[in-house]
């Protein structure tokens, strides 16, 4: 047997002795979700380690989860696109398994530099799989890879029908919703040639929201795209009023309907699918969503009755890529991972308002 295949079944050993908390490898982990998710997980007792290029994220939050979570971070900071570093980091770490999160997510950014987010997003997953390949699968290495993956609503593209369940037809909207298709079909060529591995993929709906203890919460660069952190700036006073895109939808009120789940929910999300992965070894793909959908008018109104915070708004155009409705039938989820969302809009609404309050500036000015 190779040194090396020994070395590794040395190490497994002592970590078992050891009682060492499993690690698991957190992609884009100083990023919204996985900043949330990386408390859970540790709550969970499992030991995260972060790779991040805080390209799309920042520095300050590594304190903060040190912070919530009492112990210092492991930290690898670097870019998933360099699987040099990946792999050396995986070799380094032998995570149980990986949760990957990194990329580009701005939809509108996308139609204007799909060259950008095919490179991040297909790029990256391509370099992160080859170097769980290498570091896995040979004989004698850490053994079948495990992968849960950060997929999105937008796979979906413009639903014939709402609410969406996970066997519909697949599409996309935008060079954003078209990279998380892509690297969904990669998933199922790499599970066909190789069986091996354990993948669950995660269609996200809208986060929103922030945790409690509001030191870690949503914070985009620049102009917020999303409608969450849009509210939270127009009711600090960052931004004049909420611009409402399009009044004219077939929905009850004319707005743009969706379905918002609280981002603490979707992070329990992720504990739950790895332990599925790790206990049954099957792969699967469901919807993290709450199965409600709510207009733009309805967020708005549940913002300012949770908050007292006025919003004034106007109806502008339709946003180009917009689509009408999209909300969630999570019933897989609750059916295959015992996985239901329980927060409320009015939390979300709470919740994003605290972290907006006591970060008037983001993690750039640090808490108020
Ligand atoms: C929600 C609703 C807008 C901003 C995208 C991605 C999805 C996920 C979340 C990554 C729509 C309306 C918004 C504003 C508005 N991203 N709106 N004024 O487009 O549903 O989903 O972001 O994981 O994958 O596709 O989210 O928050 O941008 O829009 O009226 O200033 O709010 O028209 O109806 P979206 P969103």
């Amino acid at each position: 047997m190779p040194l090396v295949a020994f070395a590794h079944i040395l190490f497994h050993l002592y970590k078992k002795v050891s009682h060492q908390a499993p690690r698991i490898l957190l992609t884009g982990g100083a990023g919204y979700i996985g900043s949330h998710t990386f408390v859970k997980l540790r709550e969970a007792g499992i030991e995260p380690v972060i790779l991040d290029n805080f390209a799309n994220s920042h520095p300050a939050v590594v304190d903060r989860l040190a912070q919530i979570t009492g112990a210092p971070v492991l930290l690898e900071r670097g870019d998933v696109l360099d699987q040099p570093f990946v792999e050396d980091v995986l070799r380094r770490h032998a995570p149980a398994g990986v949760i990957h999160l990194a990329g580009d997510k701005a939809v509108g950014e996308s139609v204007a530099q799909p060259l950008k987010y095919f490179r991040s997003n297909i790029g990256g997953a391509i370099s992160l799989l080859q170097a769980m390949e290498a570091v896995y699968l040979p004989v004698g290495a850490l053994g079948a890879p495990l992968l849960v993956f950060s997929s999105s609503a937008t796979v979906y593209g413009d639903p014939a029908t709402v609410p969406i369940t996970e066997d519909f037809p697949r599409g996309h909207t935008d060079p954003y919703g078209h990279t998380k298709l892509v690297i969904e079909e990669m998933l199922d060529a790499v599970r066909a040639a190789q069986p091996a591995w354990r993948i669950g993929v995660l269609r996200y709906f809208n986060p929103a929201g922030a945790h409690p203890s509001a030191l870690i919460g949503e914070d985009p660069n620049g102009t917020p795209a999303n409608l969450m952190p849009y509210l939270t700036q127009v009711a600090i006073g960052r931004l004049p009023h909420l611009r409402v895109f399009g009044g004219d939808y077939p929905t009850p009120d004319g707005t743009g309907v969706r379905d918002y789940i609280h981002i603490q929910d979707l992070a329990d999300g992720h504990v739950v699918a790895l332990r599925a992965l790790q206990r049954t070894g099957e792969s699967f793909t469901v919807n993290l969503g709450t199965g409600r959908g709510y207009s733009v008018l309805d967020v708005v109104k549940a913002f300012v009755d949770a908050t007292g915070r006025p919003v004034p708004y106007r109806i502008v155009d339709r946003r180009p890529g917009d689509v009408a409705q999209c909300y969630a039938d999570p019933s897989r989820a609750k059916a295959l991972l015992g996985w239901e969302a329980r927060h409320t809009l009015e939390q979300m609404c709470a919740d994003a308002w605290r972290w907006q309050q006591r970060n008037p500036q983001g993690y750039a000015t640090g808490a108020a």
